[in-house]
């Protein structure tokens, strides 16, 4: 079957239908989504949401894709936010063929790999940062990676994710592309605790069974590690030897734990905004 492309709508400078597998782009699209690699050079960007935000911080495209009926309304658009790199309109087997059992996207870009986020990155970076000890559900990690963006924290380092990279297709979905606008760093839980230990960062533990509730935090005046638990097994003891407070959010007693994501948001904003700070102050939307 051929591709139509709606040229009559849109002048492209290139665009290619792909309608086999064996085509040079569709190849490319195929090992980029079958690499392991932890340090890819190129990697898989879904929705166009997600493309519009990365590029917005400065992710270069490599190529853009679109599948099915939405294509003659993505291309042009898409034109609009890779003007620059060949676009291709995939035939729906093709696409089924690519993308196989992991959840496929109706428009995705290759892009080219950033340099990966180091804690060194953090020096200097006002704000507090979040440091997920063993949290492992994608989504909670890019929940709080939006969280940490939305309240203008300095990053998120991850402590045994399970993540071999952060250009992880479910990462960049569930942070919205936010993954690409603050530093997400994997980290060894050793070398994070010579980090505090270098940079003489304060460290503050939350944990439902803490003595002081986490309103107490509103004292503290200098930039935190605020430490978040996995959803199994919480935080784990390395972290105990650096860390100065331990806080707990005051819970009905009929539940035991809060989903890690909930208390990191709202640790951070209790934090971010203690005594006269306020998102007035800071210049965020939705103020009063
Ligand atoms: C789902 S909980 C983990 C439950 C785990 N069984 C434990 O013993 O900690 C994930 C993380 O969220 C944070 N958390 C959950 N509820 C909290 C609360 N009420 N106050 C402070 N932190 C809380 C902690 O950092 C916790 O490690």
């Amino acid at each position: 079957m051929t591709t139509t492309i709606a040229t009559e709508v849109w002048a492209p400078a290139t665009v290619q239908p792909i309608d086999d597998v064996r085509h040079p782009a569709a190849r490319r699209v195929a090992d980029v989504l079958r690499s392991r690699s932890a340090r890819p050079r190129v990697f898989v960007l879904d929705d166009l949401e997600n493309i519009e935000q990365a590029v917005t911080s400065g992710i270069v495209l490599h190529s853009l894709y679109v599948t099915g009926a939405a294509r003659d309304r993505v291309l042009p658009v898409l034109a609009g936010v890779g003007p620059d790199v060949p676009h291709y309109v995939l035939g729906e087997a093709v696409a089924r063929a690519l993308f196989g059992e992991q959840k496929s996207a109706r428009v995705f870009a290759l892009a080219h790999a950033p340099r990966p986020s180091k804690l060194h990155d953090l020096i200097g970076v006002a704000g507090d940062v979040a440091v997920l000890d063993g949290v492992r559900i994608v989504g909670n990690i890019g929940a709080i990676t939006r969280t940490v963006c939305a309240l203008g924290a300095a990053g998120v380092v991850l402590l045994d994710s399970g993540l071999r990279t952060t250009l992880d297709r479910r990462l960049i979905r569930a942070s919205r592309g936010l993954v690409f606008a603050t530093p997400v760093i994997l980290a060894g839980r050793a070398e994070c605790v010579d980090f505090i230990r270098r940079e003489g960062l304060t460290v503050a533990a939350l944990s439902a069974d803490a003595a002081q509730p986490l309103r107490a935090i509103r004292a503290v005046h200098e930039r935190l590690a605020l430490v978040f638990g996995g959803e199994r097994e919480g935080i784990g003891p390395e972290l105990n030897e650096v860390t100065t407070y331990r806080y707990a959010i005051p819970m009905n007693s009929m539940v035991d734990s809060l989903n890690v994501s909930v208390t990191a948001g709202i640790a951070l904003y209790e934090h971010a905004f203690r005594e006269q700070k306020t998102p007035e102050s800071r210049g965020f939307r939705g103020s009063v």
